[in-house]
């Protein structure tokens, strides 16, 4: 695959295909936001890789953007195998993300406490730790509750930006929280709301909810509209390449930005046609392969 499925000058766009031989493609710093949502299990076989690199002072690889990423991916084979394996999937998707982020860019990384102390080692070594923004919790309060430890709760999302001197944030545009302790502060301000933190108290996507389209791990559109307001201006290029049900692309449409959505799975694929059917600003569907026929 040579030819770009989506350049600037297209429709919103949803192309069907693994998205690494599409980002490939795709011509670079064309994106200011790129939000996703990756699965732990990427389905494949999982394997015990041999530590293939050790720390010395010039035998290492010198990999992306000068780090020495590959003592990293070492590091943590010796640690966790089904990281190292998840490294393999991921880390060659996350340099596409580098690459294609504008200098003004951010990247949104949805995990979960699981692996998100390790993606924050491979981030620090990818894009560079000065480049480290936040880390979101997002907190729920839904399900069943563990009684033999402290019922789980939260996602993680990591922020990291292209460039710490240029990049884009404003909280201007974000939705408001309810003050915590109202009599606290004055009514004006008790209307008003305040300004979230880095701790996002949302509800998850409810079984009777408005929004839900069925897909099992379909997020929140307000959480999505919290990043997309913060780090993105109306008519900017938004991505997300893990795209799901494509809440990204519903958070996009409803704040006026343009977005391209990559998922490989036809589920996913047909959930986003009837999410965006009838929509103001419908993409074009795209196969990696070809033209999808409309279903
Ligand atoms: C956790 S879900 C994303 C859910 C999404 N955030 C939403 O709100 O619906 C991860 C998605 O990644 C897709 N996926 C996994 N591997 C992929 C690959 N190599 N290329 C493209 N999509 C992939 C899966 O099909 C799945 O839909």
């Amino acid at each position: 695959m040579n030819e770009p499925l989506w350049t600037p000058g297209s429709p919103n766009t949803v192309i069907a295909g693994d998205n690494l031989p599409v980002l490939q493609t795709l011509p670079g710093s064309s994106f200011q936001l790129i939000c996703i949502d990756p699965p732990f299990n990427t389905g494949r076989v999982q394997r015990s890789q041999p530590m293939r690199t050790v720390r010395s002072a010039d035998g290492d690889r010198v990999g992306f953007k000068g780090h020495t990423y590959q003592t990293l991916r070492g590091a943590l084979t010796t640690y966790d195998d089904d990281f190292a394996d998840y490294w393999d999937f991921l880390a060659p998707r996350l340099e596409q993300a580098w690459r294609l982020l504008k200098d003004s860019g951010t990247l949104y990384l949805h995990l979960d406490y699981r692996e998100v102390h390790y993606a924050k080692v491979m981030l620090d070594a990818l894009f560079g730790r000065e480049c480290f923004l936040n880390e979101i919790i997002w907190a729920y309060d839904y399900g069943a509750r563990a009684k033999s430890r402290w019922p789980t709760k939260h996602d993680n999302i990591l922020v990291y930006v292209k460039d710490p001197k240029q990049y884009y944030f404003s909280n201007e545009d974000v939705d408001r929280e309810p003050y915590m302790a109202p009599g606290l502060v004055t009514p004006e301000k008790v209307a008003r709301g305040k300004l979230p933190t880095d701790v996002w108290w949302h509800t998850i996507v409810a079984p009777n909810a408005k929004e839900r389209t069925g897909y099992p791990t379909q997020k929140p559109v307000g959480i999505l509209k919290r990043m997309v307001a913060a780090s993105s201006r109306p008519g900017d290029w938004v991505m997300d390449f893990f795209a799901g049900s494509g809440t990204l692309g519903a958070a996009a449409q409803e704040l006026d930005r343009r977005y391209l959505l990559i998922d490989a799975h036809s589920e996913a694929v047909a959930v986003m046609r009837r999410r965006f059917e009838g929509t103001t600003t419908p993409p074009q569907f795209v196969a990696a392969e070809g033209e999808l026929a409309a279903s």
